[in-house]
């Protein structure tokens, strides 16, 4: 789909009435989401707004831990359609800014955002995490989900456009015991030992693996299983057989150690 046909699939979405506003918003974007005007994996299809496991919960246990208040202003980098951002604006009343890679995903953001009415809190722009456009020191918060690549340049520019006493909330996918071809690339001591050289203190580090089977991928399971009727309808049976095949085979690979789930909160010193 070009940049025009989706800037008129957005014109026309319109938040429905019911239930929480992640909810209706989750419920507006779902039949775009499934037509694969996003991302396409069964992943990011049967998650949704919020594209990394745990979804909500996720997103408030970190911002929780990093101690969100609305004299923040949060920079979420690798964004996708800003369910995050949303959720802490909403939450908190902070200021957010969401970055990607992809106009596609910053213009639905963007929509988003201004049906939920927090256009004033909330703004998103194109743009690499490894080069992010913004001036040095400009957040209080950095703040990414599931979408950190094993890279000092990407966590060098996340310290770069963070303020002096600043923090740093992030999750990541993590190598564990017993690794393939496979697994990523750095342990979570890899990760705290970088933040570290780089000059933060490390106030909360924790594998999150165990929890990420359950209120990960078991829930994205069930989520599929409740809602099979919307997903065969569009992409199939067989589809809906295969995401139900790739939850299970993560599971199985987490749990043999393959690879795993982290997060850290650190404080810029
Ligand atoms: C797994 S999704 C994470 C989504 C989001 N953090 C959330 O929790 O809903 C990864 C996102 O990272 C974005 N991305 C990948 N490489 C990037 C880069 N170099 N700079 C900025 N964004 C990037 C992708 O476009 C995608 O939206």
């Amino acid at each position: 789909m070009t940049i025009s046909e989706l800037d008129e699939t957005v014109k026309n979405w319109q938040l429905p009435e019911d239930g929480t506003l992640l909810d209706r918003i989750e419920k507006m974007i779902l039949p775009a989401v499934i037509e694969g005007r996003f991302l396409a994996s069964p992943t990011a299809t049967v998650c949704g707004l919020q594209y990394h496991l745990g979804g909500a919960q996720d997103t408030a246990e970190l911002a929780s831990l990093a101690a969100i208040t609305a004299n923040d202003s949060v920079l979420d980098v690798c964004c996708y359609l800003g369910g995050p951002a949303i959720q802490l604006a909403q939450s908190f009343g902070c200021r957010v800014t969401g970055v990607d890679l992809f106009e596609r995903f910053t213009i639905a953001a963007s929509r988003i955002a201004e049906l939920a009415r927090l256009s004033d809190l909330i703004d998103f722009r194109v743009g690499n995490a490894t080069n992010l456009p913004f001036a040095d020191g400009q957040f209080s918060v950095v703040w990414s989900q599931c979408a950190l690549h094993h890279d000092e340049g990407w966590l060098k520019e996340f310290h770069r456009v963070l303020a002096q006493s600043g923090r740093l909330a992030i999750t990541f996918d993590i190598r564990r015991e017993n690794p393939d071809k496979h697994s990523p690339k750095w342990r979570l001591q890899d990760i705290i030992t970088i933040l570290q050289e780089l000059g933060y203190s490390v106030d909360h580090a924790e594998d999150i693996t165990e929890r990420d089977i359950e209120i990960g991928w078991k829930a994205l399971d069930s989520k599929l299983s409740e809602r099979e009727n919307e997903f065969a309808a569009v992409l199939g049976k067989d589809w809906v057989r295969y995401a139900h095949q790739e939850f299970a085979k993560e599971i199985k690979r987490m749990r043999q150690g393959r690879w795993g789930n982290g997060r850290i909160v650190a404080k810029k010193l």
